[in-house]
């Protein structure tokens, strides 16, 4: 018989236990796949006596990660504890250093630290996957790897963590401000333990910087994504946007310009019927364009026990066949630094603000945005009970250094009674 591919799994929680699930329940099905078993012999959680719903009395148990990668009857650690430091990167590079291949689902460790870690791999002949790390049970990174390795990639863009999408399209659906529905998340157990990966951008930014890695040939720099949360956004704001046939989503974009590689994961107005702009609650999409292909959107669960451990399985059995490639699809050493963009391309902004109603506050407003440089398309204040008028402008196309600047300056503009939001108008 064919040896069986032994798994090594740390992190018994949503994923973890998902993919226990599916080894358990496709074992045969696994096994005609990949032409050998695919077994589990280890696995390793803070807590041995929790109850997980599945049974683990045929698996050794080891308290410590880090023994669990170093064990002798594992081939491949899967690593599904999460956190960008600690436990799970020393298990990764125990693993790796001792001969074992990794599949992991840590998008923050990736995007930090993936450069060290492919090239740890690589000098060791081992490989590192992580479909499940970005965007849930799409095979995003399949896609690019593989399937659209003839194209040059020209942009990539999505919509990239559930829970913040699922806030925007239920304070539209709701008419629920963002506390209400951040609170609801918590309810709802969709937050990560630190809520502000979510809501912060954070997350979606972790997963576009590897995906802008994969697409351009470039060093991972998450610390180069332009980021902003949603925590502004109000139904005025959806509400606003819909009127104007937009609809607003937290989007990632990735793409190569001629002042260098431009990454943001900012809430922006999108058309309301693209593809991106009709997406419902907790799914992703992405929207990769290459120059063969032209346009391809790929939309699925991006979060959730089934749809990680589907990607995670994918990875395992890429490994069982004996598929091997490099980390971000390429030899590490081959991939570019790539400098930041200084500045974006610009683009229509949406600004909306709250004004004292007092003779001469809209010409403050409008000089300072001509000072800047910020031509306005068009223009609205609705009537109001309150003393502060709330006006809404959208912008020819400018800069978001321009805009940047005109809200310093606003803030020095006596008749401005709530500081300004101003969201980016994408073409998709
Ligand atoms: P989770 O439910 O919180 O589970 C984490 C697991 O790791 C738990 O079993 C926990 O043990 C274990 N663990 C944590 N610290 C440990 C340590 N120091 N030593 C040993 N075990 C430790 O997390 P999850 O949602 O499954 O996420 C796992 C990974 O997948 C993360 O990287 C996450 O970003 C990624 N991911 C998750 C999703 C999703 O939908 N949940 C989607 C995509 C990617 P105990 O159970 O004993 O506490
Ligand atoms: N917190 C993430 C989301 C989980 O909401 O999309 C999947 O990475």
């Amino acid at each position: 018989m064919t040896e069986p591919l032994r798994l090594g799994i740390a992190g018994l929680g949503t994923v973890g236990i998902g993919v226990v699930k599916i080894i358990r329940r496709h074992a045969a099905q696994l096994e005609a796949r990949t032409g050998r078993p695919i077994v589990i012999t280890a696995i390793s959680a803070r807590d041995a006596s929790k109850d997980r719903g599945v049974s683990l009395a045929d698996y050794a148990w080891e308290t410590d990660p880090v023994a669990l990668a170093k064990r002798d009857d594992v081939d491949v650690l899967v690593e599904l504890m999460g956190g960008h430091e600690g436990p799970a990167k020393d298990a990764i590079e125990t693993a790796l250093a001792t001969g074992k291949d990794v599949v992991t689902a840590n998008k923050a460790l990736l995007a930090i630290h993936g450069q060290a870690l492919a090239e740890q791999a690589e000098e060791l002949g081992r490989v590192i996957r992580f479909e499940a790390g970005v965007a849930g049970g799409i095979p995003v990174i399949k896609s690019l790897t593989e399937g659209l390795a003839g194209n040059e990639i020209t942009r990539v863009m999505g919509v990239m963590n559930g829970t913040c999408n699922y806030i925007l399209t239920q304070m539209e659906a709701t008419g629920q401000g963002y506390n209400a529905l951040f609170e609801e998340c918590g309810r709802l157990g969709y937050l990560e333990a630190d809520p502000n990966l979510d809501v912060g951008g954070i997350d979606a930014g972790h997963k576009l910087a590897i995906l802008a890695s994969i697409a351009f040939g470039t060093k991972p720099a998450f610390e180069d994504v332009q980021l902003e949360g949603i925590q502004r956004i109000s139904p005025e704001d959806i509400n606003a946007a819909a009127d104007m046939g937009y609809r607003i989503k937290l989007l990632g974009v990735a793409q190569r310009t001629g002042r260098g590689l431009e990454q943001r994961m900012t809430p922006c107005l999108v058309p309301a019927n693209s593809p991106l702009g009709q997406l419902e609650g907790g799914t992703n999409m992405v929207v990769i364009e290459g120059d063969a292909v032209e346009q391809i959107v790929l939309r699925g669960p991006g979060a959730g026990e089934g749809p990680t451990a589907s990607a995670v399985l994918g990875d395992i059995c890429d490994i069982a066949r004996g598929f091997r490639l490099p980390t971000f699809g390429q030899a590490a050493s081959t991939l570019q630094d790539a400098p930041a963009a200084q500045a974006e391309l610009p683009a229509p902004f949406y600004l909306r603000m709250a004004l004292q109603d007092k003779p001469g506050a809209l010409a403050k407003v409008t000089a300072v945005m001509g000072d800047c440089g910020i031509s306005i398309d068009r223009m609205r204040q609705n009537g109001h009970a309150d003393a502060a008028a709330p006006v809404l402008f959208v912008t020819h196309k400018t800069s978001r250094a321009s805009i940047d600047q005109a809200l310093a300056e606003l803030e020095k503009v006596d008749v401005v009674s709530i500081a300004p939001v101003a969201l980016r108008i994408e073409t998709v």
